[in-house]
């Protein structure tokens, strides 16, 4: 990218995430670092509203046989057809926001192409902690979230010829619109499941990071070590090692005399 386009998107950036942060509230505790600060939370949350109402309206149009149950929480099909785009641009413009936001953290580097070399590792839990190269964000996050920016290309085009219809397009591009638009929400679906499996469950401590934009020491120094020794400047081995010392000290009984 240009040099002066970069800047500018971090201009803009840097303008929205401070007008965010006057109107909402961050608290990092000691032992914490911040992770995500409130206009990433915003957008966050509102691709995820959107992203599940354009789902749930979409599944009453794509299988109406089996989804029927979901119409009537729209106001019936009819609303439901007229409701699903609407939702769609509004996902597609949020993302749009967030990957202006996240462009930087999620440029791909060396070090990313070493985490999926070693993937086994690391999805097995055979290794307790991520390579200490991973930054910000890991290889696996940078996956999905150039596929959801290839979706969104996907919608928006398969999307407008839908929208408008086979008067406008013609049937053919219809058709395919209708193919290419169901196999990357499909493809989407899969990637959110994982994605919310190991935001929660998967990776204890990581939810609060969209919640209140703070995430503890010892999850930085054990999922992003690279973060953590570029933001505190200590070496994340050490710390956890540190810290594995001190709680084995405190848990250790009392010496009999
Ligand atoms: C209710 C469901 C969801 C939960 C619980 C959830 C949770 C989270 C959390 C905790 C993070 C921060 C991860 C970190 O800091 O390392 C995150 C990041 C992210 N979320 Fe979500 N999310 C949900 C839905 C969605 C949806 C619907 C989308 C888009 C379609 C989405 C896209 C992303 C992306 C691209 C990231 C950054 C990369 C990553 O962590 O994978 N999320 N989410």
């Amino acid at each position: 990218m240009p040099a002066s386009t970069s800047s500018s998107v971090e201009r803009f950036d840097d303008k929205a995430r401070n007008a965010f942060e006057h109107a909402g509230k961050t608290t990092v505790y000691r032992g914490e670092l911040l992770r995500h600060p409130v206009y990433t939370r915003v957008l966050h949350w509102a691709v995820a509203l959107f992203f599940f109402l354009a789902l749930f309206t979409g599944f009453g149009i794509y299988l109406p046989w089996l989804f029927r149950w979901f119409t009537p929480f729209f106001g019936g099909g009819p609303l439901s057809r007229v409701m699903h785009p609407y939702f769609g641009v509004g996902f597609v413009f949020c993302f749009g926001l967030q990957a202006l936001n996240w462009l930087k953290p999620m440029i791909w580097t060396a070090a990313d192409s070493r985490w999926m070399r070693n993937i086994k590792g690391v999805v097995s839990g055979e290794e307790k902690m991520d390579p200490p190269d991973t930054g910000f964000f890991n290889a696996g996050q940078k996956v999905q979230f150039w596929e959801i920016v290839g979706g969104c290309v996907v919608y928006l085009i398969t999307g407008v010829v839908l929208w408008a219809g086979a008067r406008t397009f013609g049937r053919i591009p219809v058709a395919v619109s209708y193919v290419l638009h169901d196999i990357s929400a499909l493809i989407m679906l899969g990637g959110i499941f994982i994605h919310i499996y190991l935001s929660t469950i998967g990776e204890p401590g990581t939810f609060q990071s969209m919640i209140r934009g703070a995430v503890s020491e010892a999850w930085a120094w054990t999922f992003h070590p690279a973060w953590y020794k570029q933001v505190t400047g200590r070496d994340p081995q050490q710390d956890c090692e540190e810290a594995r010392r001190k709680m084995n000290s405190s848990t250790k009984p009392p010496k009999q005399s």
